[in-house]
C-alpha cells in the first residue's frame, strides 16, 4: 500500500529529486524542511518502496486568504464570512516516475489530508497554485479556474467530500 509521510531531511535524497521545475526543486532542497520545522507548512513526501530514501513525489500544504470577490456568487453567498482556505502550495512529481498515475494518486492523498483538516477546523476552499501546464491536470479532477488567473484554481470542501469522502469515513 502506498502512504505520504512528512519530509524528513535526515532520511530523504532531497537533492536527488528532479521534477524539471528548478522552482520546485529548490523548494524541496532549501525551505521544506525549514518551512515545517517553524509550522508554517507541511511538506509530504511518497517515498520509491524499492529505496525509500528516493522521493517520487512531493506536494505541500498550507493555509491561504480566500478572496470572496473571486469566486462565483453562489459560493460568496453561502461562504460570506469566510477568509481563509486549505492550500495545495506544490505538487509535483519527479520526472523519473511521471505518467504512472503517481500525479494521481498524490493529489488524491493530498485532498483526503484537507478534507479531514476541515473536518476539525472548518474551511469550504482549497486553492491550488498550479505551475503553468499543470492547470488541465486539476480541471480533470475537479477544480475550477479563477476567472483572472490561470494558474489558481479551487474546488470546494463540499465537491471533495462527494468524490473521496467515501475512501476516509
Ligand atoms: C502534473 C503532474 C503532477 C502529473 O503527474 P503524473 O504522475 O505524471 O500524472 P498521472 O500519471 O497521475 O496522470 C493522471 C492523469 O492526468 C493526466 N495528466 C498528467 N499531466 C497532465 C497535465 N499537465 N495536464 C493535463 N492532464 C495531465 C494524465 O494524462 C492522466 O490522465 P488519464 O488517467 O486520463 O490518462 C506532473 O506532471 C508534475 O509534477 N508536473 C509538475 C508541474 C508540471 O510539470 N507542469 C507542466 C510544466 S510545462
Amino acid at each position: 500500500m502506498m502512504d505520504t509521510v512528512q519530509l524528513d531531511k535526515t532520511k530523504h535524497d532531497r537533492s536527488r529529486f528532479d521534477c524539471g521545475i528548478v522552482a520546485l526543486n529548490n523548494y524541496l532542497k532549501v525551505m521544506a524542511s525549514q518551512q515545517a520545522k517553524k509550522d508554517n507548512t507541511r511538506t509530504f513526501v511518497l517515498e520509491d518502496k524499492q529505496c525509500p530514501e528516493h522521493i517520487i513525489g512531493f506536494y505541500t500544504l498550507t493555509m491561504t486568504a480566500i478572496n470572496l470577490p473571486d469566486l462565483p456568487g453562489k459560493l460568496q453567498k453561502k461562504h460570506h464570512s469566510v477568509t481563509s482556505g486549505g492550500l495545495i502550495a506544490r505538487l509535483t512529481i519527479d520526472h523519473r516516475y511521471k505518467g504512472q498515475g503517481f500525479g494521481e494518486w498524490l493529489l488524491v492523498d493530498a485532498l483526503k489530508k484537507l478534507l479531514i483538516a476541515s473536518e476539525t477546523i472548518a474551511f469550504p476552499i482549497v486553492i491550488v497554485d498550479a505551475k503553468e501546464g499543470a492547470a488541465n491536470f486539476y480541471e480533470k479532477y475537479g477544480f475550477t479556474s479563477f476567472k483572472d488567473a490561470d494558474n489558481k484554481l479551487f474546488i470546494t470542501i463540499a465537491d471533495i467530500r462527494a468524490s473521496i469522502g467515501e475512501l476516509i469515513y
